[in-house]
């Protein structure tokens, strides 16, 4: 099957997806920042990559459009956004509906948005984690495929938990895009569809 990750930064879940996926492949990376790291390890891994930056764009929804245009001519089965830090458009979304992944580094429907280490903290949480969903268009709000969670420690600061969410991410992302790839999961209207294989 074949996968496009969308990325804005670092890049180390694509990392964790390039090293780890077996039942599909990346065909491209697409970065709306030309200072990605990512971008170089795509290179790295020998694969196409493009920058579509969004400033260079009127509004969202033409940014989008040049961005549905760009990814469908790799003809993905499955969209990944790995630390995309753009807001997508209802066009955007309905367009890759049920082949549009998502990772977000809290327990959702919990700390939805940004800073959640900070806010479980604060919050005086017991546990901390992430989840990776299917993209609706409620942000951050898709359907929920896995997740992982690690207790937090007194000893933790907002680094610390990141950190250590950070790997837990680099666990459940491959195994997701892998489950998708391999048709052992999909989006159905009752929900996240996982066969019992
Ligand atoms: C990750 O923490 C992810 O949860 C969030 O953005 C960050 C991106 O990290 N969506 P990376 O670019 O994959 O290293």
């Amino acid at each position: 099957a074949r996968v496009v990750v969308l990325i804005s930064g670092s890049g180390s879940n694509l990392q964790a997806i390039l090293d780890k996926i077996e039942a599909g492949q990346v065909v491209a990376v697409i970065s709306n920042r030309a200072d990605a790291f990512g971008l170089k390890r795509a290179e790295l891994a020998g694969i196409p990559s493009q920058i579509l930056d969004h400033k260079g764009f009127s509004d969202r929804l033409s940014f989008d459009q040049a961005m549905m245009q760009a990814i469908d001519t790799y003809q993905p089965d499955l969209v990944v956004l790995a630390g995309f830090m753009r807001i997508l458009s209802p066009e955007f979304v309905q367009h890759y509906s049920g082949r549009l992944f998502n990772i977000h580094p809290s327990l959702l429907p919990l700390y939805k948005g940004m800073h959640t280490h900070q806010r479980a903290l604060d919050a005086g949480d017991l546990e901390h984690g992430c989840s990776v969903h299917f993209v609706t268009e409620e942000l951050d709000g898709g359907p929920l495929v896995i997740q992982a969670k690690t207790p937090i420690l007194t000893s933790d600061d907002a680094a610390s938990l990141q950190e250590r969410v950070h790997s837990l991410e680099h666990i459940i992302y491959p195994l997701a895009v892998d489950w998708f790839c391999a048709g052992r999961l999909r989006l159905t209207a009752e929900g996240v569809w996982l066969d019992d294989q």
